[in-house]
C-alpha cells in the first residue's frame, strides 16, 4: 500500500497503477461506512484509491474543524487488510497553499436541506471533490448514500463539469440499533447514544406509513416530526420529503423521493435519509 502526501509523490504513485481506478474520498476516522465503499471499489476496480483529508471548507466557522476525530494510524491499519493500492494524506497547505482563490459551486440543489443550515459547506465539498479528482484521475468514485444531498451535488457537479468518472453511491451502513455509523457519533456520550435511535425510528415510521399507502408529503413529515418529539433529547433542525433528484419539497409523493432530517441529539448534529421508491 502507497502512502503518499505531497501532488509529486501522488502524480508518480498514480501513473504505477494500470486499468480501472476507484477513488474514495474521505476525511478518515473511518468506520464500516467508509470500509464497505472501499470493498465495493475493491471488487468493481483494478485498483482502489483512499483520499483522507479533513477539508477545512466545508467547515462553517461554528463548526467543528478543530475538534474533528482524526487517527490516520488506526485509519491506515482498518485499511491495511482490504487491498488498497494508495493512501492520500495530503496536508491543508497543499491543497489550499497561500493565495488559493478558485471555487466550484452547484446552485440550485445545494440552497435546500443542509445547504439552507450550512451556507457554503456544498461549495467546499464540491470544490475539494474537483480538486481530488483532477489529481488522482479515478475512472469510478464511491459515496455514501448516508450523505443524500452531497451525493445529488456532486453527481451534478461530474455531469455540469465533464468529469469522465462514474459516481457510484453505496447504502448506508447502521449499527444494529439502526443508528448510522459517522465519524461523529464519536461525540455521542451517555444517553446521547440511546436518544440518537430517534432518527431511524421517524425515518421507519414514515416509511411504515408510505408503504401502508400513504402519498401525502405533509403527512410524512407529521409522521417523522411526532417520532422526533417523543425524544426529549432531540432538537430537529428539519425534516423533508423531498424529490430525489430536484431535492425540493413535495405535496404528493410519487416517484423516488428521499426521507431525509437533520437532529441535535445534545451538542451533536446528526442527519440521515431513507429513499423511497
Ligand atoms: P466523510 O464524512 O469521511 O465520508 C466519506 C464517505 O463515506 C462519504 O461518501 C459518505 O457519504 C460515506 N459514508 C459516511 N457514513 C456512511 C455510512 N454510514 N454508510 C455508508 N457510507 C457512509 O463525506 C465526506 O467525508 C466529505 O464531505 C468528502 C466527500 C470526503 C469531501 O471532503
Amino acid at each position: 500500500m502507497m502512502i503518499v502526501s505531497s501532488l509529486d509523490e501522488l502524480k508518480e504513485a498514480r501513473r504505477l497503477l494500470d486499468g480501472m481506478v476507484g477513488l474514495v474520498p474521505t476525511m478518515g476516522y473511518l468506520h464500516e461506512g467508509h470500509l464497505s465503499l472501499i470493498r465495493r471499489a475493491r471488487e468493481e476496480c483494478d485498483h482502489v484509491a483512499v483520499s483522507i483529508f479533513v477539508n477545512p471548507t466545508q467547515f462553517g466557522a461554528n463548526e467543528d474543524l478543530s475538534k474533528y476525530p482524526r487517527d490516520l494510524e488506526r485509519d491506515l491499519r482498518l485499511i491495511d487488510p482490504l487491498g488498497v493500492d494508495l493512501v492520500w494524506n495530503p496536508t491543508p497547505e497543499i491543497m489550499y497553499p497561500a493565495g488559493y482563490q478558485t471555487w466550484v459551486e452547484v446552485e440550485a440543489l445545494t440552497r435546500s436541506l443542509e445547504g439552507a443550515m450550512r451556507p457554503s459547506h456544498f461549495k467546499g465539498v464540491t470544490t475539494i471533490v474537483a480538486k481530488l479528482f483532477n489529481a488522482m484521475q479515478p475512472h469510478k468514485a464511491y459515496f455514501g448514500q448516508k450523505d443524500a444531498q452531497q451525493a445529488a451535488v456532486i453527481r451534478q457537479m461530474v455531469r455540469d463539469l465533464n468529469f469522465p468518472i462514474e459516481m457510484i453511491v453505496c447504502p448506508t451502513v447502521r449499527e444494529p440499533d439502526g443508528l448510522a455509523m459517522s465519524s461523529r457519533n464519536k461525540y455521542l456520550e451517555g444517553d446521547d447514544r440511546r436518544a440518537a435511535t430517534v432518527l431511524f425510528r421517524a425515518l421507519s415510521a414514515a416509511k411504515f406509513a408510505y408503504e401502508n399507502g400513504e402519498r401525502n408529503a405533509e403527512t410524512l413529515r407529521t409522521v417523522m416530526k411526532s417520532v422526533l418529539a417523543t425524544e426529549p433529547k432531540a432538537s430537529p433542525q428539519y425534516v423533508s420529503c423531498a424529490d430525489y433528484d430536484t431535492l425540493e419539497e413535495l405535496d404528493v409523493v410519487k416517484g423516488k423521493s428521499l426521507l431525509s432530517m437533520a437532529v441535535l441529539i445534545g451538542k451533536t448534529r446528526l442527519i440521515d435519509n431513507f429513499v423511497l421508491k
